[in-house]
């Protein structure tokens, strides 16, 4: 079966899990507005976006397409800064994040997977910027009360990070029975 994968990225990331992921199903990673086109003839398609205030960009248009292809075998990667499952930040966090654009009573068995990504304040949009400037200054307020993990996410971002792993791709690609 021919796979194709779809993404949107602003600063590499969810492009890095792209290139990735089309490695691992053997296709050429396209942006999403290339979507009719890329998985036209595609069995599975899989779509590797990044988490923009607890939402993730272009799930509008890949649910559109979706819509318009209920034959066809679908996947999600998200990818963002928050860590990936801990004590501090529980798998149920993440979970609840995907939800908001994937609700489970429309998509319940729609396979994704979370990987963390990167933070690059230097490679944002000017609009992005100022909404990580105010970010930044609510997490100052919840570090002057004391909470610890809006420490962590602050330190982390300030500094920028790079944390793509490949890795992180492995509970989907045994979900999607190419490993094994
Ligand atoms: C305005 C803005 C909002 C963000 N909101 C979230 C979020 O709600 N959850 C999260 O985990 N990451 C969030 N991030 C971090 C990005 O998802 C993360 O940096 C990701 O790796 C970016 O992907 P890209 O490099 O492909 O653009 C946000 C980033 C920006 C700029």
């Amino acid at each position: 079966m021919k796979s194709a994968v779809v993404y949107r990225s602003q600063t590499g990331s969810a492009k890095t899990y792209a290139s990735w992921m089309a490695e691992e199903v053997g296709c050429r990673p396209e942006p999403l507005e290339n979507i009719e086109s890329a998985a036209a003839d595609a069995g599975l398609v899989v779509f590797v976006s990044w988490f923009h205030a607890a939402s993730i960009k272009g799930s509008k248009r890949f649910q559109a397409f979706m819509a318009e292809h209920p034959e066809k075998r679908y996947a999600v990667v998200a990818v963002g800064a928050t860590p990936m499952p801990c004590d501090l930040w529980p798998a149920s966090e993440h979970e609840e994040a995907f939800r908001r654009s994937f609700p489970a009573e429309s998509y319940p068995d729609l396979p994704w997977v979370y990987c963390r990504g990167g933070f690059h304040f230097e490679r944002l949009g000017a609009l992005d910027k100022i909404a990580m400037r105010i970010y930044f200054k609510m997490l100052e307020g919840e570090i002057a009360r004391g909470n610890k993990r809006e420490q962590i996410a602050l330190d982390g971002m300030r500094e920028g990070f790079d944390d793509c792993n490949r890795s992180y791709l492995e509970p989907l690609l045994e979900q999607l029975g190419l490993r094994g």
